[in-house]
């Protein structure tokens, strides 16, 4: 039996169809080089404690009661993730230690680039691994799927599929994932407003907003999915113009349900005011991220454009690694 195993999964960025995606329509995702690495220990005893460097958290859990080290009541909030997918492996095999879970992560939180999805991912595959448990990726993303009902109320599950699995895919709720072989190189400037949200509560807005509305919001969300399926072909013929103004009418649908805000219009317009072909937000919205598709030539002028309107610029490339025991 190991003492010690080691895992990381990456984040993702949302091309199209975020928010559409819960309510059955499909999205393309794609895996970027940034990732989350866990470190995780056998204990001799039955406590999970779980560490997060980067954001300053740490804590223990027993019998699902927590006890703070480091980041007070924040931290069982933020760490309730990762011990749901401890939780759920140590039951599910009988297991009978505990764990020591340490993270690290070059992914920016709640951000819409699916750090928490990542943390999860990279936490199932390094607990699996340490318990000498030979599963599959399919395993290892319901289980991170299955942590992030908790956090996220009703999730597609696009953000646990792209960390485990890698790559571009095509992900529709419930149907066997897709992994998308194109090969164009996607000059992508994601900017970030620094504008923490919930994905949660984003979700929820957008499921109120159909309540209300179902006749309206449902022809949004369907328009969505055709935008989704328009741009495979564009993707396949490295039609970075419809493709970008697909992404701009994805955006336009994005704030017709009211998950942009003022700090993202800012920056999507700085980003096409610049000569970007397309820009949007990416992930849940309300903050966090966008994303601009941008010709090679423009790529300064973009990347400055956006800095100027008081986003932080991430230089990042799709990668092909998802999850990846680390030696
Ligand atoms: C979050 O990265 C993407 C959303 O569509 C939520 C989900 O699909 O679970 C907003």
């Amino acid at each position: 039996m190991k003492t010690q195993a080691k895992a990381s999964a990456p984040a993702k960025v949302i091309l199209l169809g975020e928010h559409f995606v819960v309510h059955g329509e499909p999205a393309i995702v794609l895996a970027i080089d940034r990732r989350a690495t866990v470190t995780v220990k056998m204990r001799s005893d039955q406590k999970i404690f779980i560490k997060s460097e980067d954001i300053g958290i740490s804590g223990f859990f027993i019998n699902d009661q927590f006890s703070p080290l480091k980041g007070g009541g924040e931290a069982e909030r933020k760490l309730e993730p990762i011990y749901a997918v401890a939780r759920e492996i140590i039951q599910k095999y009988h297991l009978k230690n505990g764990v020591n879970i340490e993270i690290e992560s070059s992914i920016p939180i709640a951000a819409g680039l699916g750090s928490s999805a990542a943390v999860s991912v990279a936490s199932a595959a390094a607990l699996l691994s340490l318990f000498d448990l030979n599963k599959s990726k399919d395993d290892i993303f319901k289980i991170a799927f299955n942590a992030e009902k908790i956090i996220h109320g009703t999730p597609s599950g696009v953000d646990p599929a792209i960390s485990t699995y890698g790559g571009i895919l095509w992900y529709r709720k419930s149907q066997p994932i897709r992994r998308l072989d194109i090969d164009v190189d996607l000059p992508l400037i994601i900017g970030n407003t620094k504008k923490e949200r919930s994905t949660g509560e984003l979700v929820a807005k957008v499921n109120t907003l159909r309540r209300h509305y179902p006749s309206i919001i449902k022809k949004i969300i369907k328009a969505g999915g055709e935008i989704v399926k328009r741009s495979v072909k564009a993707l396949r013929e490295g039609d970075l113009k419809t493709l970008g103004e697909l992404m701009n009418i994805n955006h336009e649908l994005l704030c017709a349900v009211g998950v942009s805000c003022e700090e993202l219009e800012n920056l999507v317009h700085a980003a096409r005011n610049a000569g970007a072909l397309g820009a949007k937000l990416t992930g849940a919205g309300g903050g966090g991220c966008m994303i601009a598709l941008v010709s090679p030539e423009k790529i300064e002028d973009v990347a400055e454009a956006i800095d100027e309107a008081g986003g932080e610029v991430l230089i990042t490339r799709k990668t092909d690694a998802g999850v990846t025991i680390e030696r």
